[in-house]
């Protein structure tokens, strides 16, 4: 096996699994706490009506389940590089009201990310790049249930000023420069969209007048009702990037550019239009591969990721305008 496996390394990774199988065992005992927590006299039972305790033990058993799933990838993986898995738990931490499930649930969190961030990069050192993707994806899904129990936490906080939560210290790579050149991003997403928009509306114009030879006519088709078409699907990606980027600002508690960068520009022909779309695309390849060494360096991984997988389409993007300039 070309991977060096030790034992130390197996050990690392079934700490994963004790913390997987305990997360997953408190989010299920505290889902099923819910019924009996709902009939006892506590000052938070006066401020919470049916619904919420419905929601929250909703999320729980979900989250529950996704633990215990995230377990058993992590225990094929190393039956898989030969080692044994094991059956044990990290200390299960239930509480006795929805704020303390939040908070327990903020910790078991916090843990499970200090914890895959030290695996992600022992894997990378020693090569194992399965066990690296494999603990990135779950290091984001990690991150929205620490999201979704400090959500609760805030909304707790209004009404009680004693159980403020500190703000944790793996958020402090989240700067203001940071947020601004993530921004870059969302106001290069903003161009694309209003360029493309544009050109897609004037070629779709320039498509009615613009048959030039017989073979035009009659299949009442032309390089701009090609080319609107592409544009169209394009813009449509460029929305789906607005989108993702401008959600991951806001979670992170950024504010989102709302403005364009580069401004957009349309141009007359669709040789013009061609000729634009190829530039700003690749502006913005070198723009993500900035910010994907950026993420790298901070850590940031749910960014990175986000950003490799539409770096991809942006290349796409280049490469079909690239067909077209020529
Ligand atoms: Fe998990
Ligand atoms: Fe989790
Ligand atoms: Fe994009
Ligand atoms: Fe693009």
């Amino acid at each position: 096996m070309a991977v060096k496996v030790t034992p130390d390394y197996i050990d690392l990774l079934n700490n994963a699994v004790e913390h997987e199988i305990g997360s997953s065992v408190q989010y299920i005992l505290q889902h099923g706490k819910m019924e009996k927590l709902i009939k006892k006299i506590i000052p938070e039972n006066i401020l919470l009506d049916k619904t919420a305790y419905d929601a929250v033990g909703k999320y729980l058993r979900e989250i529950a389940i996704q633990e215990m799933k995230h377990a058993a990838a992590i225990i094929e993986r190393i039956y898989y590089l030969g080692g044994k898995a094991t059956t044990t738990s990290n200390k299960v931490n239930v509480g006795g009201s929805i704020s303390e499930f939040a908070k327990n649930g903020v910790k078991a969190e916090e843990e499970a990310l200090t914890l895959y961030r030290q695996i992600i990069e022992t894997a990378g050192k020693i090569g194992d790049w399965q066990s690296r993707v494999l603990f990135e994806k779950i290091y984001s899904e990690e991150e929205e249930h620490l999201f979704k129990f400090q959500e609760y936490l805030k909304f707790q906080d209004e009404k009680d000023e004693t159980s403020k939560v500190p703000m944790p210290e793996w958020r402090s790579i989240y700067t203001n420069d940071y947020f601004a050149l993530l921004n870059k991003a969302v106001s290069a997403e903003i161009t694309g969209v209003i360029q493309y928009t544009n050109q897609h509306e004037k070629m779709a114009f320039l498509n009615l007048r613009a048959k030039n030879t017989a073979l035009e006519t009659v299949t009442e088709t032309n390089k701009a009702g090609v080319v609107s078409k592409i544009l169209k699907g394009i813009f449509m990606q460029e929305m789906d990037h607005l989108e993702k980027i401008s959600e991951r600002i806001y979670l992170l508690e950024g504010e989102a550019a709302t403005k364009p960068d580069p401004l957009p520009v349309v141009g007359e022909t669709a040789q013009d239009f061609l000729v634009l779309d190829h530039k700003l695309e690749s502006d913005t390849i070198i723009l993500y591969r900035k910010i994907i060494a950026k993420a790298l360096e901070l850590g940031d991984i749910t960014t990175r990721r986000l950003f490799e997988d539409i770096l991809i389409q942006e290349e796409e993007h280049f490469w079909i305008f690239d067909d077209y300039v020529k």
